[in-house]
């Protein structure tokens, strides 16, 4: 990437060296050049908020930025390009969206998230310290900036508008107020589930800001949890990806002997699920990890994996993750173990178990989703 800071080189985590996918775009580079142009000054406490995969600041590791991100793997790319590029690692701050922010922030530099409950939960917990002199750029792709992301910039931190359009990206030019009256954070936000879905029925929810279906349960997940195994055996369960942890909450009450582990790559996301476990007394034990899929999980270590696999990402990216969920199941489990994965029909996912697994079956299936079962054999 070209900056007035030099040429870093990025790449995105984990590395696949068949990903065509750059690790910045050119919304962060519209950015940087708006820093450097307008002569910014960047001596006191500079936040890059939702930074993708570290390229902000890369950039900008001679100010000493703080990083703040709800991904796991943007924090390893994050670590991985500063060290690819000489940065001491004591550079950067590392912060994830769970931690408590900086007291105060000079400098605020937003790469508008894909959520935006994300945005506006980040927005108010930095809006205290942010103070009158805080310069506040936002930046995002043209598609990814809409009267929405506006209005959140307006009413919770000042007066905002936005550039004119430059290869596609825009930046969010925002004179925070600190007289505004902010509004209240709405997040996390519980909801009860409906009747019908098995030992979880009439649970509370609890979901952090930037979860999968935050605010109502999923039709897939809702399929998925009519659709669980019987349990009753114990043993050693992963809900991989586990968004709000819902589904591993069901499989804990469904089996007070299991032992379940939630895993996910969003730090929002496993807070979620240790809420919501928490929140409706699960008997038993349960383990919570934030990390890449089942990585770091021992080979043979697992009864059951339960995955309902990401797939609104960019195709490429969201084919290798779950590709990379079914690998690492197979890995993590025993033999006889089960991999149990919920998804869209026309998604395919049984050729992939068939080549992995060497088989397949179909436990449930409707006109819109499939249940299907894998045996590590
Ligand atoms: C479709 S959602 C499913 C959430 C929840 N299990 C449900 O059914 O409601 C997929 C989840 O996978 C997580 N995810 C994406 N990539 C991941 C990875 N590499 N490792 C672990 N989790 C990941 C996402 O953050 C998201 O929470």
């Amino acid at each position: 990437m070209t900056t007035a800071w030099g040429e870093p080189a990025l790449a995105r985590f984990p590395e696949d060296p068949r990903d065509r996918l750059r690790a910045w775009d050119a919304s962060d580079e519209y950015l940087l050049r708006h820093l450097a142009e307008r002569r910014i000054p960047l001596s006191g406490t500079v936040v890059a908020v939702g930074d993708r995969w570290g390229a902000l600041v890369t950039a900008l590791a001679a100010h000493r930025p703080t990083q703040i991100t709800d991904s796991w793997l943007g924090q390893e790319a994050t670590r991985a390009n500063l060290a690819r590029n000489g940065v001491e690692p004591g550079a950067v701050r590392l912060l994830t969206t769970q931690d408590p922010p900086p007291d105060r922030i000079d400098v605020l530099l937003v790469r508008v998230p894909k959520s935006l409950a994300l945005l506006e939960d980040q927005l108010l917990r930095l809006a205290p310290a942010v103070h009158e002199g805080t310069v506040v750029v936002g930046a995002g792709m043209v598609k990814e900036i809409h009267t929405s992301t506006l209005d959140l910039f307006a009413r919770i931190l000042g007066p905002t508008r936005t550039s004119l359009a430059e290869k596609k990206a825009r930046l969010i030019l925002c004179t925070p107020d600190p007289t505004l009256r902010r509004p209240g954070n709405p997040w996390p936000y519980r909801y009860p589930l409906p009747d019908g879905i098995g030992p979880v029925s009439g649970a509370t929810v609890v979901n952090h800001a930037g979860v999968f279906c935050a605010d109502r349960l999923d039709i897939g997940t809702r399929f998925f949890l009519r659709h669980l195994p019987a349990g009753g055996n114990g043993g050693r369960v992963v809900d991989l990806g586990c968004g709000n942890g819902v589904v591993g909450t069901a499989m804990a009450l469904a089996d007070p002997r299991a032992e379940v582990l939630f895993v996910d790559e969003s730090f929002q996301a496993v807070a979620s699920a240790q809420a919501t476990y928490r929140e409706n007394d699960v008997p038993g034990h349960a383990e919570f990890r934030v990390g890449d899929g089942l990585s770091g999980v021992p080979a043979g270590s697992v009864d059951l994996v339960l995955n309902n696999p990401p797939f609104h990402s960019h195709q490429a990216t969201t084919d290798a993750t779950a590709w990379r969920m079914f690998t690492g199941a197979r890995r993590a489990l025993r033999r006889g173990g089960e991999l149990w994965v919920i998804g869209n029909r026309h998604l395919g996912y049984h050729v992939k178990l068939r080549r992995l697994f060497g088989n397949s079956e179909v436990v449930a299936s409707d006109p819109k989703f499939v249940v299907l079962k894998a045996v590590k054999r």
